[in-house]
């Protein structure tokens, strides 16, 4: 039996653009609208009485910049208590919330303004931030992450051309990157200004490298943003998907026994390694995103099991990780590749946008009630 800490956080994780629909007013909704989505904006009750029903004892979500901000300086409190109602809604639930501030969509007059190549952006989100901060100031949220995946993001958006602004240019990828450290850093100070209880952190998406090459990989892929931005943040969050076996100048040598509906190897030990990888920062960790497309619930199980396993394993190793979000706790809009990935651990209907329980969700559960594997 594997037992893990007493106060665990156990959850699962979204975000406003892939879930919550009516988002028009961004980038992304252009390129790749998600239209209703799963209607969470209207739904949020019933699915954190879900994610309750589940065992959660936390939840990830994302606000909506372009919702809070639709015009440069002008704020719309009706969506600011949107928000505060989705976080009391979790704290009536006994649910703690971790919110995102950013993940990904950039309101279409910031957009327009050049988004996050442009460094005044820094500044437009230092007055999002600010706004939100003194806004919620009252309902004291304990967990912030300020960026989502900022080399995902950066290098999809920037570099290889796939998401908004769908550029290929280098040095805006560089300059991009440079501007997302220097915004966390800022955030963070605000943060701590208005909410000095808060832990701040960010969503980092490391990649479990092998081979010779994975030194200089590392480096940069992994630990650079986590580098530049060391004396501002509480804890790291980590979102785990990918192993990369590099043999010789060759990426993605993997051998993919099994794979996800997406084609993305399944690798549970790869969890471990970046894990152990990330202990030398000495700072708690929490696992804000590891899942899966699994449309026939085969595997679902068995992944997270398998990834909890290697978890554990860390901890015992003397990693201090202290909660675990399943991506996602429903269906949803996946990017660019929009709703045919299933990664929920609740079916949606998107015709009738009913909810259905998937089994790999109650065995989540059944670990989740004895706390242990
Ligand atoms: C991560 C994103 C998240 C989701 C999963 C599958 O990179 O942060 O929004 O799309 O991948």
């Amino acid at each position: 039996m594997f037992k893990f800490p007493k106060n665990f956080y156990w959850g699962a994780a979204t975000s406003a653009y892939q879930v919550e629909g009516g988002i028009d007013n961004c980038d992304w909704a252009k390129v790749y609208p998600a239209g209703a989505a799963c209607d969470h904006y209207n739904r949020y009750e019933e699915d954190f009485d879900i994610a309750k029903s589940l065992g959660h004892n936390a939840h990830r979500f994302s606000i909506e910049w372009s919702r809070i901000e639709p015009e440069e300086g002008r704020f719309n409190e009706k969506e600011i208590e949107h928000y505060k109602n989705v976080i009391m809604a979790l704290k009536q639930r006994g649910v703690e919330p971790f919110v995102t501030i950013w993940h990904w969509p950039v309101p279409l007059w910031l957009r327009d303004k050049g988004g996050w190549e442009n460094k005044k952006t820094i500044e437009y989100f230092f007055h999002y931030v600010d706004k939100i901060m003194l806004s919620l100031k009252s309902i004291q949220v304990k967990f912030w992450i300020t960026l989502n995946e900022p080399e995902i993001y950066a290098s999809n958006s920037y570099l290889k051309g796939v998401w908004p602004p769908q550029k290929k240019n280098f040095l805006s990828y560089i300059k991009v990157l440079r501007n997302l450290i220097k915004a966390h850093c800022e955030a963070y100070k605000i943060i701590k200004k208005i909410n000095p209880g808060a832990q701040v952190g960010i969503a980092k998406n490391n990649i479990y490298f092998e081979g010779w090459l994975a030194l200089f990989i590392d480096w940069w892929w992994n630990f650079y943003f986590l580098n530049q931005i060391r004396n501002f943040q509480d804890f790291i969050g980590l979102n785990y998907y990918f192993h990369n076996r590099i043999k010789g100048f060759k990426f993605n040598q993997n051998e993919n026994r099994e794979t996800s509906d997406m084609g993305w190897e399944i690798y549970p030990k790869g969890i471990y390694h970046v894990l152990k990888d990330l202990k030398k920062y000495n700072k708690p960790i929490y696992i804000t995103e590891n899942g899966l497309a699994d449309a026939k619930d085969e595997k679902r199980e068995k992944f997270i099991k398998e990834h909890l396993q290697w978890a554990h394993k860390a901890i015992q190793e003397g990693v201090d990780l202290r909660g675990y979000f399943y991506w996602s706790l429903l269906d949803n809009f996946e990017w660019d590749k929009g709703f045919w990935p299933r990664f929920g651990l609740v079916e949606i209907d998107y015709q009738t946008l009913e909810r259905k329980i998937r089994p790999s969700a109650l065995e989540y559960k059944k670990i989740i009630k004895t706390n242990g594997l």
